[in-house]
């Protein structure tokens, strides 16, 4: 299966992704965890990232896609994977859809998350994501750790996001309506997406993410 996931920051796109991804035995990539691991291994592509993302602004594509492309050549990714966070803009999009082109392969499904803009705020503002691996999340109140700043996966240290702060979040909201929501519509077109609302547990959000993706499957 090869699964976009879609919707705003702090949606719980990542945390979703984690559960879909073991669910459905594909690889989960996340473009954000791709770059926070360049970073800290402070690499060139790390280095040409780190500005964007500190100002809550898109990586440019010319870096981006190469990236995404190269993880999706993978063997693991062979039989599908869950993409968090790319496809981020229709031109980004449009480079998916030759990429797959390629590949004789197409998408399944568009699973778009919807959450109100003040549950935003709250999941982002409690955000606690680990040092080893931005993929192992967590969440002050809605999500805490067995032990306060020790991450329950790998004993790594917690800490808060450097583009979690009020003016970046604010900014990543409006690239978000801005740059990735038309990518909706784009989907739409090829009648690919299904909506559901991202409110309440974790679990109950990934049963209705599962209920909803079979409609979908060719
Ligand atoms: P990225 O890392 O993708 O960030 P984002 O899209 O802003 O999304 P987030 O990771 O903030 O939120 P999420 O939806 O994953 O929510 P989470 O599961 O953590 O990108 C970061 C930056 O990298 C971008 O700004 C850009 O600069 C760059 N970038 C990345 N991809 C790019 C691309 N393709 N092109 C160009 N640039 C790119 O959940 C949030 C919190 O809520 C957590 O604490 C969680 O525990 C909690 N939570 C989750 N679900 C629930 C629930 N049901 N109830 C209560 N709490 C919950
Ligand atoms: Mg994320």
């Amino acid at each position: 299966m090869r699964i976009v996931l879609v919707g705003p920051p702090g949606a719980g796109k990542g945390t979703q992704a984690a559960f879909l991804a073991k669910n459905l035995g594909i690889p989960h990539i996340s473009t954000g965890d791709l770059f926070r691991a360049n970073i800290s291994q402070e690499t060139e592509l790390g280095r040409q990232a780190k500005s964007y993302m500190n100002a809550g602004n898109l990586v440019p594509d010319e870096v981006t896609i190469g990236m995404a492309e190269d993880r999706m050549r993978q063997s693991d990714a062979e039989n599908g994977f869950l993409l968090d966070g790319f496809p981020r803009n229709v031109s980004q999009a449009v480079a998916l859809d030759a990429f797959l082109d390629g590949t004789g392969t197409k998408l399944d499904a568009v699973l778009d998350l919807e959450v109100p803009e003040d549950e935003i705020v709250k999941r982002i503002a409690g955000r606690r994501i680990c040092r080893n691996d931005s993929a192992h999340v967590f969440h002050v109140f809605y999500a805490s750790p067995k032990t306060e700043g020790v991450c329950d996966v790998c004993g790594g240290e917690l800490y808060q996001r450097g583009d979690d702060t009020e003016a970046t979040v604010r900014n990543r909201l409006d690239v978000y309506h801005r740059e990735t929501e038309p990518i909706i519509d784009h989907y739409k077109a090829q009648g690919l997406v299904v909506t559901i609302s991202a409110l309440g547990k974790v679990e109950e959000v990934t049963r209705r993410a599962m209920a909803a993706l079979p409609q979908l499957r060719h």
